[in-house]
């Protein structure tokens, strides 16, 4: 299936711009990080399920659609928390999963810290929150965590990838359909996306 959505949204590509800039401070980041997470996941979710139910209105007896999968986002600490409030203000009903990973500075490899999941799934489906798939190594293992954990439907919701994150996300799970803002040039020696925006954790909370 292999499913990469690129967003062409003009809206999009003007807040991008300015979340990229080195000028652009914390504040002002967070604040562009929960706009264009509320634009994808916009996107993300046209295909969820609808079912029809009555509805009375002041004036008369109609019809409506409610929305039937259970919703669990599953943000990657740190950097997937500040897409968190923008999830829940477009699905206040749905379930978050936080899931604690960082990349070793030197190996690049993803550091399992934080997994709170319940024995059996409580939603229908996953949207992992995470803006940069860099190497893929946090997002490949969260999805592997969920799918150990019995989750069938997942998708991966962010904001810059590297070439080289989408094409091992996609050798590892094909089945999950990837929503990204931008696909970049290239990841550098150091492993960050080029030309990216630096530590979206960083830059978010003021860190480095
Ligand atoms: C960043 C980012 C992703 C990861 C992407 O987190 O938020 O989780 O790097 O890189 P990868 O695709 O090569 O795994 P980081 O490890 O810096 O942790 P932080 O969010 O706590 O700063
Ligand atoms: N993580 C980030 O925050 N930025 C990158 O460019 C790569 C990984």
């Amino acid at each position: 299936m292999k499913e990469l959505h690129v967003s062409n949204h003009p809206l999009i590509r003007h807040k991008l711009a300015l979340m990229r800039s080195a000028g652009t401070e914390p504040k002002k980041f967070r604040e562009v990080v929960r706009e264009i997470t509320t634009l994808l996941l916009y996107e993300a979710t046209e295909d969820l399920e609808t079912v029809e139910i009555e509805v009375q209105t002041p004036l008369a007896v109609t019809t409506g659609r409610k929305l039937m999968p259970r919703i669990g986002f599953v943000p990657i600490l740190r950097a997937g928390v500040g897409m968190v409030d923008a999830a829940l203000d477009l699905i206040p009903t749905a379930q978050v999963w936080h899931i604690g990973l960082y990349r070793d500075h030197r190996t690049l490899l993803p550091v399992e810290y934080y997994n709170k999941l319940p024995v059996e799934p409580t939603v229908d489906i996953c949207l992992v929150l995470d803006p940069m798939l860099a190497t893929a190594g946090s997002a490949t293992a969260t999805v592997k965590v969920l799918k150990d954990w019995g989750a069938r439907r997942i998708k991966y919701v962010g904001l810059i990838a590297a070439p080289e994150g989408v094409e091992r996300f996609h050798a590892e799970h094909p089945d999950v359909p990837i929503h990204i803002a931008e696909v970049d040039s290239h990841l550098n020696e150091l492993g960050y996306i080029v030309p990216g925006l630096g530590d979206a954790g960083d830059r978010q909370f003021g860190t480095n």
